[in-house]
C-alpha cells in the first residue's frame, strides 16, 4: 500500500506563499501528474512529499501515517519515507562509472553482489542504456544521463517514485519513446509514480491523474479525459490543449425546463439537456437572471467544416491556414471573435475563402465570465 494525502498543506519561503491550501489525495498505484506554469510550485510539492521541504501548515501522509505535520513539530526524515526522487537536475555521481551509480543504494544496503548485478543489469535494459553500464557519467549526453537518472530510481524497487521533468533533456523522438517506456515501467512495477511536467501532452498521455496549478493554487485534479473535456475553469481550459480551446462570449438569455438559451454575438444558442449536465447553471440564472456574461469553450476539433452552405452553420471566412501534416488547422473570423479549427488529414482551403462552420454544442462548455468556473459540462460524443 502507498496511498499519499496532503491536506491543506501551505508552504512558505519567507515571507512568500508557494502552496496554498494544496488538497490532493494520490492513491496507491496512481500515476499522477502535477502540471502547471513555470514557478506554480511543482517541484515544491514534491519536496514537501519527499521530506525535503517542510510545509508550514497543513498534514502530509503516506499510508495513513503522518510523515509532516507541523501542529505537531512532527516531520519524518526523507529516508524514512520508502520513496524515489528524480529531480530536474539529476546529479549523478561523476567519479563513478554507470553501474556504480545504479547500484549505489543496493550496495550501501548491502546486498549479495549478484544479486546487485542481476537488478541493475534489469534497470538498464528497462531504460535501454545497458551498453553504456561501464561510462562515466561525463560520457554520456543529457538524454543518456536522465535515463541513468531513472534507472537508478527504480532499480530498488520503491513503493513511490517521484519524478520531476526526467524527459526534459531528451529530443522530440526519444521523449515520445520514453514516455511509451514510462508508461509500461508504471504497469510493470505497479508502483505509485508522482510526476511533475508544464508538458500537457506528456501529461495527457501517462497519468491516470492530472494535478493543475497556478500559482501554487490546485485548481482541478481529475482524469485526463476529464480535464480535457470538462475543464473547472477558464484558465486551465486555455491551459490544456494544443491548438488552444476557442473561447466566445455570450450571455444567458432563457432557462425553461431541460433548455438553456444563449446569445452570442453571432445568434442565438439553445442547450439542452441542462440538467443532467448542470454544473450549476441553473443556480446562476437563478441569481444572476437573464444578461448574465457567460463564456462558451469550444475545442478545435469539435468545430465542424464545410465548403458548402448547411442548415445551422455559421458563414465566416478564413483568416490563416496552418497545414500541419497529419492536420489542417484553419483560423477563421466569427464575427469579433477569432476560432481555430482542425481537421484531420490535409484539406485545401485558401485564405479569405467563406466556409460554412458548424459549433458542436454538446461538446462545449460553459462559464461564468466573471468568475470563470464551469457551470454547464460538455456531453460525451
Ligand atoms: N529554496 C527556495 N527559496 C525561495 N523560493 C523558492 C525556493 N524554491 C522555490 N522557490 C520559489 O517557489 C516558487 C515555486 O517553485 P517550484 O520550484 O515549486 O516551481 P515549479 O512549478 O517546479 O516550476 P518549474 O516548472 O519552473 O520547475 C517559485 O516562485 C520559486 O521561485
Ligand atoms: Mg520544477
Amino acid at each position: 500500500m502507498s496511498r499519499i494525502e496532503l491536506s491543506k498543506v501551505n508552504k512558505y519561503y519567507d515571507r512568500e506563499h508557494i502552496l496554498k491550501d494544496v488538497d490532493l489525495v494520490i492513491e496507491q498505484g496512481d500515476f499522477m501528474t502535477l502540471l502547471g506554469p513555470s514557478g506554480c510550485g511543482k517541484t515544491t510539492t514534491l519536496r514537501v512529499i519527499s521530506g525535503l521541504e517542510n510545509p508550514q501548515s497543513g498534514l502530509v501522509t503516506i499510508d495513513g501515517v503522518a510523515v509532516a505535520d507541523p501542529d505537531k513539530g512532527k516531520f519524518a526524515p526523507p529516508s524514512k519515507r520508502n520513496l524515489n526522487l528524480v529531480f530536474q537536475s539529476y546529479a549523478l555521481w561523476p567519479h563513478m562509472t554507470v553501474f556504480e551509480n545504479v547500484a549505489f543504494g543496493l550496495t550501501v544496503k548491502k546486498e549479495a553482489k549478484s544479486e546487485i548485478r542481476e537488478k541493475v543489469a534489469g534497470a538498464l535494459e528497462k531504460m535501454q542504456i545497458g551498453e553504456y553500464a561501464e561510462r562515466y557519467p561525463s560520457e554520456l549526453s543529457g538524454g543518456q544521463q536522465q535515463r541513468v537518472a531513472i534507472a537508478r530510481a527504480i532499480v530498488s524497487q520503491p513503493k513511490i517514485l517521484l519524478l520531476d521533468e526526467p524527459l526534459s533533456n531528451l529530443d522530440a523522438k526519444l521523449r515520445v519513446d520514453m514516455r511509451a517506456e514510462l508508461k509500461r515501467l508504471h504497469k510493470d512495477l505497479n508502483t505509485t509514480i508522482i510526476y511533475v511536467t508544464h508538458d500537457q501532452v506528456e501529461a495527457l498521455t501517462l497519468s491516470s491523474k492530472i494535478a493543475v496549478y497556478f500559482e501554487g493554487v490546485l485548481t482541478q485534479c481529475n482524469t485526463p479525459e476529464e480535464i480535457y473535456n470538462n475543464p473547472s475553469t477558464l484558465r486551465v481550459a486555455e491551459f490544456i490543449g494544443n491548438p488552444k480551446i476557442n473561447f466566445l462570449k455570450g450571455s444567458l438569455k432563457s432557462l425553461s425546463g431541460d433548455k438553456l438559451g444563449v446569445e452570442c454575438d453571432f445568434g442565438a444558442l439553445e442547450f439542452g439537456g441542462v440538467k443532467g449536465r448542470d454544473g450549476g447553471v441553473a443556480r446562476l440564472f437563478e441569481r444572476e437572471g437573464a444578461g448574465c456574461g457567460v463564456t462558451l469553450a469550444i475545442r478545435p476539433e469539435d468545430i465542424l467544416v464545410s465548403q458548402k452552405e448547411m442548415e445551422g452553420f455559421f458563414s465566416c471566412p478564413v483568416t490563416s491556414l496552418l497545414p500541419a501534416g497529419s492536420e489542417t488547422l484553419l483560423e477563421l473570423a466569427l464575427g469579433d471573435n477569432q476560432l481555430m479549427a482542425k481537421e484531420i488529414g490535409q484539406r485545401r482551403y485558401e485564405v479569405g475563402q467563406t466556409v460554412w462552420i458548424g459549433l458542436k454544442q454538446n461538446r462545449m462548455n460553459v462559464y461564468e465570465s466573471a468568475q470563470g468556473k464551469l457551470v454547464l459540462r460538455a456531453i460525451e460524443d
